[in-house]
């Protein structure tokens, strides 16, 4: 009896530990924008793909449209478990990693292929490290694409744009681009934007072609002026401690999985900056003004020199390493 009693105990336990052990990793993965973006395809995409490979072992949950977090409070939440992936924009870091405000500056990048010239070579690299000792672990870049504004009256020059009120993301360095151009600015999160248009709390925005197109800002904005001042892309991060806690072969598919999906991520921001701009364009409710190069020098001499406020935080020889990104 004592012998049946041990058998049926030493079977239970192993049940138990082989449901245990098969039990997959759950990777939430928080965002603000929808599915129809590059980072909502993105996220999309590595759900599919670590569900076809690491099939039993990882599960992947998203949730699009600031459903879970916004991004003013998506970093906490990695660093409390309550999330354990997010791609926040790189205008968001400053308090984690003042460097990144690099990538808003505006006019230091001429397009997305400096950018990304910048973010392959090894002082770009390295900025995926910066927040290590945060706790968080950087993973990827992904990008999105030039910023455009808009507003309801013509926009060509910087003198515009006087006594507008412009929703920013919460960036130091668009505050103090728009106080160059004697804007007032409310930074509030992605989600509230399209509302704060529509009733006017907001008179103006800037933001990327897909992000535009995917909230319908032209509803309530009816002029464009497609500056591409500044760069808008993500972080894909996670935090070190979830990462670091991650079978090595599993973290390795994944690391492999990332690599792709940032390629497509990449390969649909640069489709949909054409086509999502495209479609604002047919849909004929806003004009969109491409600047000359004189009207376009005329930005640059108003919003190069807020730079150098940031320099002491961002470093010199950081944003010489960006300039040399250019061509
Ligand atoms: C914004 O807040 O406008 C963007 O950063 C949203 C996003 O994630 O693209």
């Amino acid at each position: 009896m004592r012998l049946y009693l041990s058998i049926a105990v030493l079977m239970m336990t192993v049940a138990v530990s082989v449901a245990q052990a098969a039990e997959p990793i759950l990777i939430r993965f928080s965002h603000v924008t929808g599915d129809n973006t590059p980072k909502g395809q993105g996220a999309v995409l590595f759900k599919q793909r670590v569900e076809e490979r690491l099939a039993g072992k990882v599960r992947v949950e998203i949730f699009p449209r600031s459903l879970k977090f916004n991004d003013n409070q998506v970093m906490l939440a990695l660093l409390f478990g309550d999330v354990e992936l997010a791609a926040p924009s790189l205008a968001k870091f400053r308090s984690f990693s003042p460097k990144l405000q690099l990538f808003d500056f505006p006019f230091l990048f001429d397009d997305v292929e400096a950018v990304h010239r910048f973010q392959a070579s090894a002082a770009g690299r390295k900025l995926l490290g910066s927040m290590t000792d945060r706790g968080f672990k950087g993973l990827a870049f992904w990008e999105n694409g030039m910023r455009a504004m808009s507003a309801n009256r013509p926009l060509r020059v910087p003198a515009d744009l006087k006594g507008l009120r412009f929703r920013i993301e919460p960036s130091a360095v668009m505050q103090a681009q728009y106080r160059a151009l004697s804007v007032a600015t409310v930074p509030m999160p992605f989600k509230q934007v399209r509302d704060a248009l529509k009733l006017g709390l907001v008179t103006g925005q800037e933001n990327a072609w897909s992000n535009i197109y995917s909230k319908r800002f032209d509803d309530f904005q009816k002029y464009f002026l497609d500056l591409g001042h500044s760069y808008l892309g993500y972080m894909l991060v996670t935090s070190a401690e979830f990462w670091d806690s991650l079978p090595p072969d599993t973290r390795s598919e994944l690391e492999e999985i990332i690599v792709e999906v940032t390629a497509e991520v990449n390969r649909i921001a640069r489709e949909k900056a054409q086509s999502d701009r495209q479609k604002i364009i047919d849909a004929g409710r806003a004009k969109i003004v491409t600047p000359t190069h004189e009207e376009r020098q005329e930005w640059q001499r108003v919003l190069k020199p807020t730079w150098k406020k940031f320099e002491a935080e961002v470093g010199k020889e950081l944003i010489e390493a960006a300039m040399q990104a250019n061509r």
